[in-house]
């Protein structure tokens, strides 16, 4: 997965802003990066294997002027991260600059037939071949724009990409097939990106680029167009374009540090406002009234999604059964098929993605659309493919989240899949008018509660994540603390690379057990619909497990054992709430053991923010 840019603009030199573009973009990939510019006949290329700041100190790139460029960080799929391999990737004449997000799936057929006709392929990567296919249709006597229709209908797979040719040198060309790209239309200045982020110091303005849809801007213009087939293509109207422009609330500051010294816990402190905006921002919405009448009148529902969007689902199922009495069934996106059979007209399926394109979970809302499910779309990215394709779409306010860790967006999710909850109870008669609107005043003091978390847990997960060594551990709950425990675990595995393993408290000891020696880390996620987890603290402890508890300090629990006890916020007994009371820990603890260890808490290895490839 990639992130790529390019920005033309008649009001000076845009390589400064490709390269901030680029530390935006580096959440999505980098081992590499390399950037096109065009000016003076010629195309300039500068790339190399390595991370942004090391190429803006080692390459030069940081003298040179451009009102074209274009640029891509990456994170490999073919071919080794080297500077040959880097992108830009260009044709055998050098005229044409290809960047690319994606995965060209009949890569190696069209090498062959590439290198047969004498082109001299120098990298390992699919995205080379796409200027050489556009070199053969502009040899061939073609426009650029048909020579570029005619190189994706030879592409089986998933690109973004944007181009630029010397002989337009205030051009940039762009297409999308299952790959996000968005455009940036400014006054004198337009962007396209793999994301909105990396547009917000050129303009606010954007138009989300749909599947089979290919174009060009220059400083003053933007053409799209839809392709057709076989080479084929017609041009989308310009009201239409118009009409799909969104003008993003983001800042450039949103998108930023800030002051803070990673993305990760800048977007940790953002909870409480992130939590606050999705609430406001949702508790009148009418699409969740929709949507809660939708799943009331459903007669299967599927909860998908993958990572942290999976477990904030996870959540909602909980939360479906306890308030509402309603069954639904949560699912890892990349096991989707095995569900497919089960899937008719009849079927609402809930898919959370925070991004909106993670590939998994688009391939389930594809697959089962077909078979006639209704889809409501759980999002923080308005104009995602996620948000394109439901037939509801219900937005988490979070703003962008950059840090690879689902944090903000993740509790975010959390209050909106429990206000769909609530108003699923209200439809089904399950909840009452006063018991509802007890749990609407209860979800309204969840940013207070995430706040008080973060305040009262940092020291004290800054002092555990010093003092442990590694090693594994154990993150035990019950009912809805187990849920809780899979996003804990998953943090501290992604983030500090540790092994924390997430297990249902009560069946630990069928098994589980057995590695609890003296000394082994055991977390007990304490909530308060399972107060007998207490009793596993005590197995735990009596087997020399340093035992943990944390729970909210109003949940009182039958310890008796040697255990340190870190008391969360109190909930008052609502379980709306303890996601909320409980998490930050974790995602604190997951962050200060990575800097404490000297890993880069926003760029975890081998992680990329959205993976966009199967
Ligand atoms: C969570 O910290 C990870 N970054 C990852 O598991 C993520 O939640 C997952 O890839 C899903 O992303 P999405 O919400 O954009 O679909």
């Amino acid at each position: 997965m990639c992130g790529i840019i390019g920005i033309t603009s008649a009001r000076g030199n845009v390589v400064p802003l490709v390269l901030e573009g680029l530390r935006r973009l580096e959440y999505r990939g980098y081992d590499s990066v390399g950037v096109a510019l065009a000016g003076g006949g010629g195309l300039t290329i500068k790339k190399a294997a390595g991370r942004i700041d090391d190429f803006v100190r080692t390459s030069g790139v940081a003298r040179l002027s451009a009102s074209t460029c274009i640029g891509h960080t990456r994170w490999a799929t073919h071919g080794p991260p080297t500077n040959v391999n880097a992108h830009p990737h260009t044709d055998c004449s050098g005229r044409v600059a290809v960047v690319h997000n994606g995965v060209i799936r009949n890569y190696a057929s069209l090498r062959e037939e590439l290198e047969g006709r004498g082109h001299r392929i120098v990298s390992d990567t699919d995205t080379e071949l796409v200027a050489h296919l556009i070199e053969e249709g502009l040899s061939g006597g073609l426009g650029f724009l048909d020579a570029l229709a005619r190189a994706l209908s030879r592409l089986e797979g998933s690109y973004a990409l944007a181009i630029i040719h010397s002989r337009e040198p205030d051009r940039i060309y762009f297409a999308r097939m299952r790959s996000p790209l968005i455009l940036g239309l400014g006054e004198g200045a337009n962007a396209v990106a793999s994301d909105i982020p990396a547009v917000l110091t050129v303009t606010r303005r954007v138009v989300v680029i749909a599947d089979g849809e290919l174009g060009w801007i220059s400083p003053w213009e933007a053409r799209l167009y839809k392709l057709t087939g076989n080479g084929g293509y017609m041009e989308v109207p310009l009201e239409e374009v118009e009409a799909r422009v969104k003008l993003v609330e983001w800042t450039p500051e949103a998108a930023s540090k800030a002051g803070y010294p990673h993305y990760m816990i800048k977007e940790i402190y953002e909870q409480p406002q992130a939590v606050l905006d999705t609430f406001n921002g949702a508790v009148e919405e009418e699409d969740v009234e929709r949507a809660a009448e939708v799943l009331a009148s459903a007669s299967k529902i599927l909860v998908v999604g993958a990572g942290t969007s999976f477990h904030a689902g996870l959540v909602f199922t909980y939360f479906a059964s306890r308030l509402a009495g309603v069954m639904t069934l949560p699912i890892v996106a990349s096991e989707h098929k095995v569900y497919t059979p089960i899937v008719d007209e009849n079927t609402v399926v809930v898919a959370v993605s925070q991004s909106g394109e993670t590939y998994d979970t688009l391939e389930s809302v594809r697959e089962w659309a077909e078979r006639g499910a209704t889809i409501i779309g759980v999002t923080n990215v308005v104009g995602s493919s996620l948000d394109r394709e439901s037939n509801i779409t219900l937005y988490i306010r979070s703003g962008p989240e950059i840090g690879v860790a689902a944090t903000k967006t993740y509790l975010s999710q959390i209050i909106l899949l429990e206000l769909l909850a609530v108003r699923l109870g209200e439809v089904m008669g399950a909840l009452g008018r006063s018991e509802a609107s007890r749990l609407l005043e209860s979800l309204s003091r969840a940013p207070e509660v995430t706040r008080k978390a973060i305040t009262a847990m940092e020291p004290l997960a800054k002092a555990d994540a010093r003092g442990d060594v590694g090693g594994s551990m154990y993150i035990l709950g019950r009912g809805l603390g187990y849920f809780l425990a899979k996003e804990a675990s998953l943090k501290v595995k992604e983030i500090a690379y540790m092994h924390a393993e997430a297990y249902p408290a009560g069946e630990s000891k069928h098994g589980p057990i057995a590695l609890v020696t003296r000394g082994f880390r055991v977390y007990i996620l304490a909530t308060s619909d399972s107060p007998e987890v207490a009793g596993n603290a005590i197995e735990m402890a009596a087997r020399g497990g340093d035992v943990v508890v944390v729970k909210p300090s109003d949940l009182s629990l039958e310890l008796g054992v040697k255990a340190r006890v870190l008391d969360a916020p109190p909930t008052g007994g609502d379980l709306v709430l303890e996601p909320f009371s409980l998490i930050p820990y974790f995602q604190l603890y997951s962050y200060h053991a990575a800097v404490f260890r000297g890993y880069d808490p926003d760029k975890p290895r081998n992680l990329a923010k959205t993976v966009t490839v199967e």
